[in-house]
């Protein structure tokens, strides 16, 4: 049963901002080596948030957190180099807070010129974020007078910047990048046009078994790839020599594989027909063999065959709503790549909508080149994959919903 679209929530776009401070909760949780930014894709994404903030006359207060210091002030997890970096891409100065509430945090936004914008220290230096403290989320919410949530990544965390806030505040909205991912991920569940194709894949179903059993409900075919498929295999009775299994979900959610297994004869769940098999995921070739073919021995699945692209890419070629959350195969290794890269070029060559998630598809489809060609690439990982698992997110269900035209 597929339900109606979700009410759309109250968008920056409702709130009058001149000569308001706003709080905007943004995803700045990017991988950080030795001081410096080595992708700075989440900065980027909420961009035209902040711009939007700025032009409608708002003093802006930044805040995210970035990796897990667990209440620890860490100097590694600083977010002074993000400020740098976010200065950079706006070309305009950037205040760093050395704290997230307190007297740094106060004097930071106090000193700021109206029109300015604050970047807060991570707010994970806190346990109260963490653990949605009542007093923690106050502390945030006294430092202005809206707030806007523009961090899908985090809505899946009920902390104390994502959730309990909003109880706090006079007004909430959310952000430009928040409300697009709602809408691209939301209309493809709930609305999708048709055929509707999900790719699948990655190293453990097990992460992504939600996920499978909501989409079976509702897409038009669904493609499993990566070392996920194995476990299917195994369940199978099919040889799968040394490739990685998850023996523990073999029992324990049987259900899941008979249902797959029932889909799977009503070719609405596709897996591989061939594959790449190696001695080793460092090993320098690999061979193909049909997947029922025994003499993989204990050689192990390194990526999808030629044939089960050309399959997966024709399946493809005729969807209108394309969701892809995960690699094929060991796609890092050239050797193993085609899979993965094929199928990157074949999401980007849909006449439809497409909609990318997941660290590694993301990489793996600007390996091929085809970034510019998705028409969604979501910066929520494991916030996508529970929103495609049909849970609700926190983060997102604390925002009030969309009433009425006028501002507030
Ligand atoms: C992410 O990178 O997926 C988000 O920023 C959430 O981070 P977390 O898993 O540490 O909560």
């Amino acid at each position: 049963m597929v339900e109606a679209t979700p009410p759309r929530k109250r968008t920056i776009d409702d709130l009058d901002l001149a000569g308001r401070r706003v709080f905007i909760r943004v995803d700045f949780n990017v991988p950080v080596a030795d001081g410096t930014i080595t992708d700075d894709t989440r900065i980027r994404a909420s961009l035209p948030t902040i711009r939007h903030a700025i032009d409608a006359g708002a003093t802006v207060i930044l805040a995210s957190h970035l990796g897990r210091p667990k209440g620890q002030r860490r100097d590694d997890l600083t977010l002074r180099p993000v400020a740098e970096r976010l200065s950079e891409l706006l070309d305009r100065p950037v205040t760093f807070a050395t704290d997230a509430v307190g007297a740094a945090a106060e004097a930071a936004v106090a000193e700021t010129p109206a029109g300015g914008i604050v970047l807060l220290e991570n707010l994970r230096f806190h346990a109260g974020e963490e653990a949605n403290d009542a007093a923690f989320a106050r502390s945030l919410a006294d430092l202005a007078d809206s707030f806007v949530n523009d961090a899908f990544g985090a809505a899946h965390r009920a902390h104390a910047s994502t959730e309990g806030i909003v109880r706090h505040v006079r007004q909430a909205a959310a952000g430009l990048l928040m409300t697009a991912e709602l809408d691209y991920l939301g209309r493809a569940l709930s609305d999708p046009a048709r055929p509707f194709v999900a790719v699948i894949g990655g190293a453990k179903v097990s992460s992504k078994l939600d996920v499978i059993r909501n989409l079976l409900e509702r897409v038009d075919t669904l493609l499993i790839g990566g070392a996920m498929a194995y476990t299917f295999f195994k369940q199978q009775g099919r040889p799968v020599g040394r490739s990685l299994v998850e023996d523990d979900l073999l029992d324990a959610d049987a259900e899941v594989f008979a249902r797959a297994r029932a889909r799977e004869r009503r070719a609405v769940l596709e897996l591989p027909v061939d594959h790449l098999v190696a001695t080793a995921l460092d090993a320098a070739s690999a061979d193909v063999l049909a997947v029922d073919d025994p003499a993989i021995g204990d050689r192990m699945g390194v990526d999808i065959g030629p044939q089960t692209l050309r399959r997966y890419a024709t399946v493809l070629s005729k969807a209108k709503t394309v969701v892809w959350n995960g690699p094929m195969g060991v796609f890092e290794r050239d050797p193993f790549a085609a899979g993965t890269t094929g199928v990157a070029r074949a999401v980007a060559d849909v006449d439809g909508t497409t909609i990318v998630g997941g660290g590694d598809s993301i990489a793996a489809v600007a390996k091929a080149g085809v970034t510019d060609r998705i028409s969604h690439i979501s910066t929520g990982g494991g916030a996508s994959l529970e929103f495609l698992g049909g849970r609700t997110l926190p983060g997102v269900a604390a925002l009030p919903d969309r009433v009425g035209t006028s501002r507030v």
